[in-house]
C-alpha cells in the first residue's frame, strides 16, 4: 500500500541533509570582496632587540617587480611601496601595529612588532596559542652576542639548560603551557636575565575525542529530523488510502455539494438530500 510513496520520503530526507549541510558550509563559504594580503615577519618573532634586523612581507597575489603596496605602522601611512619593508636597525619607534595591502588586496592582518632595549630577549612568535600548535622560545642576545650556559624557565622551574644557546621548541601545546617564560645566560663571564614574556594557551583546535563526540551529535541530530520528516510524510499521505477514509471523503464531498446547492438553489434541497442519504 505504502510502495509507490517510497522513494519520495527518500527525497525528503536527502534534501534535509542537503540543507544541513548547507547550514554547516555557509560560515566557510561567506567571503565577499577582495582577499585580504597576509603580513609575516621575518625572522617570526614579534619582539626583537633594538638593532635587530626586521623584515615585513607582504602576499597579496600582486606580478613581481610590480610594487605597488601600502604599508601602515600604527595607522599611518609608510613611504615604502615594495612588498617587502625591511629595517636594518629596528629602534624603539618601529615598535607598533603595521599592515599592509596590495592593489589586488584588502588590507592584511595586523601584526604587532616589539622593539626593547636589553641585553637579553625570550623571543617568541606570538603571545597566545591555540592547544595543538607548536611553539618555539628564543633567548636572543643584543647584537647577537656569544651566549652560553641558557636556561629556560617557566613559571620559575627551570625547564631545559645547555652550555651552547639553543630554542626551546613544544611540538604540541596544551593549556599546561600557559604562564610566564623567562631565559638566562651568560654573555662572557656576566650572567644576564631576560624579561619575562607571558604566554595565554587556548583550547581551541579540536581532539580527535571531541571531533568523535560532535560526529555522533550531528548524526543524531540528522538521523532524528530525517526521522521526523519521514514521519510527518508518512501521516499526510498515508490516510488517503484506506478504502474507509475514501468514503468518508466522498460523503463529505457531496455534503458541501448538497450545501452549495442549497444556498444556489433551494428547490434543488431535496436531491442533494438525496445524494446524502444514498451513503
Ligand atoms: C607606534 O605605537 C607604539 C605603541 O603602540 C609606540 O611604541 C611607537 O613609538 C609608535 N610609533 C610611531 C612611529 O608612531
Ligand atoms: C601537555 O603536553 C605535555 C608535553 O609537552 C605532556 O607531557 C602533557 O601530558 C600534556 N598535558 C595534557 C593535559 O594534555
Amino acid at each position: 500500500m505504502a510502495g509507490p510513496w517510497v522513494p519520495q520520503p527518500v527525497t525528503t530526507t536527502s534534501s534535509v541533509l542537503l540543507w544541513i549541510a548547507l547550514l554547516c558550509l555557509a560560515p566557510a563559504i561567506r567571503s565577499n570582496g577582495p582577499p585580504r594580503a597576509v603580513l609575516t615577519l621575518e625572522p617570526p618573532w614579534f619582539n626583537v632587540l633594538r638593532g635587530d634586523n626586521v623584515t615585513l612581507n607582504c602576499e597579496g597575489f600582486q606580478t613581481p617587480g610590480h610594487d605597488s603596496s601600502e604599508w601602515l605602522h600604527n595607522g599611518s601611512t609608510v613611504h615604502i611601496h615594495q612588498d617587502s619593508y625591511t629595517i636594518p636597525a629596528v629602534n624603539i619607534e618601529d615598535s607598533g601595529e603595521y599592515q599592509c595591502r596590495t592593489e589586488q588586496t584588502a588590507l592584511s592582518n595586523s601584526v604587532k612588532l616589539q622593539v626593547s632595549s636589553d641585553w637579553l630577549l625570550l623571543q617568541v612568535e606570538r603571545l597566545e596559542f591555540m592547544e595543538g600548535d607548536s611553539m618555539i622560545l628564543r633567548c636572543h642576545s643584543w647584537r647577537s652576542k656569544p651566549l652560553h650556559k641558557v636556561t629556560y624557565y617557566h613559571n620559575d622551574q627551570a625547564l631545559k639548560y645547555e652550555y651552547k644557546n639553543f630554542d626551546y621548541i613544544v611540538p604540541q601545546v596544551n593549556y599546561t603551557h600557559s604562564g610566564s617564560y623567562y631565559c638566562t645566560g651568560f654573555m662572557g663571564h656576566i650572567s644576564h636575565l631576560s624579561a619575562t614574556v607571558v604566554i595565554t594557551v587556548q583550547g581551541g583546535k579540536l581532539s580527535s575525542v571531541n571531533v568523535v563526540i560532535i560526529t555522533l551529535v550531528l548524526a543524531v541530530v540528522i538521523a532524528t529530523i530525517a526521522a521526523a520528516a519521514l514521519y510527518y510524510y508518512k501521516r499526510h499521505k498515508k490516510p488517503a488510502h484506506t478504502p474507509d477514509e475514501i468514503g468518508r471523503i466522498e460523503v463529505e464531498n457531496s455534503m458541501s455539494y448538497s450545501l452549495l446547492k442549497h444556498t444556489d438553489s433551494p428547490e434543488e434541497e431535496a436531491s442533494g438530500h438525496s445524494v446524502y442519504q444514498n451513503r
